[in-house]
């Protein structure tokens, strides 16, 4: 696996394996790696010729920054991972080489980065925004990969290739689960023995939240699965929406339910915040 840490110098890699006719899929990541990111890089290596990820915790995506210092830096470990995934080139850029001047560029998403994620981390989307973009241009990529977990991440990141114009496919990838049906996320190894157990309320919730949909009124949906996820002493939902897959606008109590909906939660589990998400009828 080829290691590079400028820019300058994976552009350079990748373009000369264009060149060449190569397809390049491309995982960013911030590290931590998991089983997700793992199987992010597998189905990217059946779908392209190369696979390039990007391990970079981008600081201008934390809007706290206690998180930031908090997140789990594991680089050697990730390496050993990717390579035994089959990776071909990772870049681990710093901070100055990704950003040597402060960062001005501020997207507009319209309501896209307003709601859930948006309302409770500000400036978080548009940083995510703005590092995607210059990966981009660094990899220039035929496709990515990002999870299914980050929905609304998701969604800001189709909306900024668009905006920007970029020629690449962006694809979305299932979320990867625990066996209890907990989403895979590098902050679970934050959680303590009892918190970890009662997170995996989270998707049973959203579960019986969907076998609920095509029956009940979408707001005594709401309640149910707040309730069922704040029943349990560790967990406190911060918000449950349920919400048209490609507005993210609140789906109305007697909603259309054939338009794609999905229901998106976020639950601190002590300090750990925690988001999942389900498509509710499909
Ligand atoms: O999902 C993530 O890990 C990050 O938000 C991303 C897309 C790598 C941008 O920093």
């Amino acid at each position: 696996m080829k290691r590079f840490q400028t820019r300058a110098l994976i552009s350079e890699w990748v373009r000369h394996q264009k060149a060449t006719g190569k397809m390049i899929g491309f995982v960013p990541t911030m590290g931590a790696l998991h089983e997700g990111h793992i199987s992010l890089v597998e189905q990217a290596k059946q779908e392209n010729n190369l696979v390039v990820c990007s391990i970079f915790v981008n600081p201008i995506q934390f809007n706290k920054p206690e998180d930031l210092k908090k997140y789990p830096r594991t680089l050697d470990a990730d390496l050993e991972k990717l390579g035994k995934a089959g990776c071909d080139a990772v870049f681990f850029p710093t901070e100055k080489e990704m950003y040597p001047e402060p960062e001005t560029t501020v997207y507009d998403f319209g309501m896209l980065d307003k709601v859930m994620e948006g309302r409770y981390r500000e400036g978080h989307f548009n940083g995510v925004a703005v590092v995607v973009k210059k990966l981009f241009d660094t990899i220039q990529p035929h496709r990515a990969y990002f999870g299914e977990k980050d929905f609304q991440q998701l969604q800001i990141i189709k909306a900024m290739v668009r905006i920007e114009s970029m020629d690449v496919e962006i694809i979305s990838c299932p979320t990867v689960r625990e066996s209890d049906g907990l989403a895979m996320s590098s902050r679970n190894i934050r959680l303590t023995e009892d918190q970890r157990r009662d997170a995996a309320l989270i998707h049973t919730a959203l579960k019986m939240g969907k076998e609920r949909f095509q029956t009940h009124n979408i707001n005594d949906i709401r309640q149910f699965v707040i309730n069922y996820v704040n029943a349990s002493p560790h967990l406190e939902v911060e918000y449950f929406e349920i919400v048209r897959a490609d507005t993210l606008m609140p789906v109305a109590p007697e909603g259309d339910k054939d338009e794609k909906v999905v229901g998106c939660i976020a639950v601190y589990a002590g300090k750990v915040r925690l988001i999942d998400n389900m498509a509710f009828n499909s």
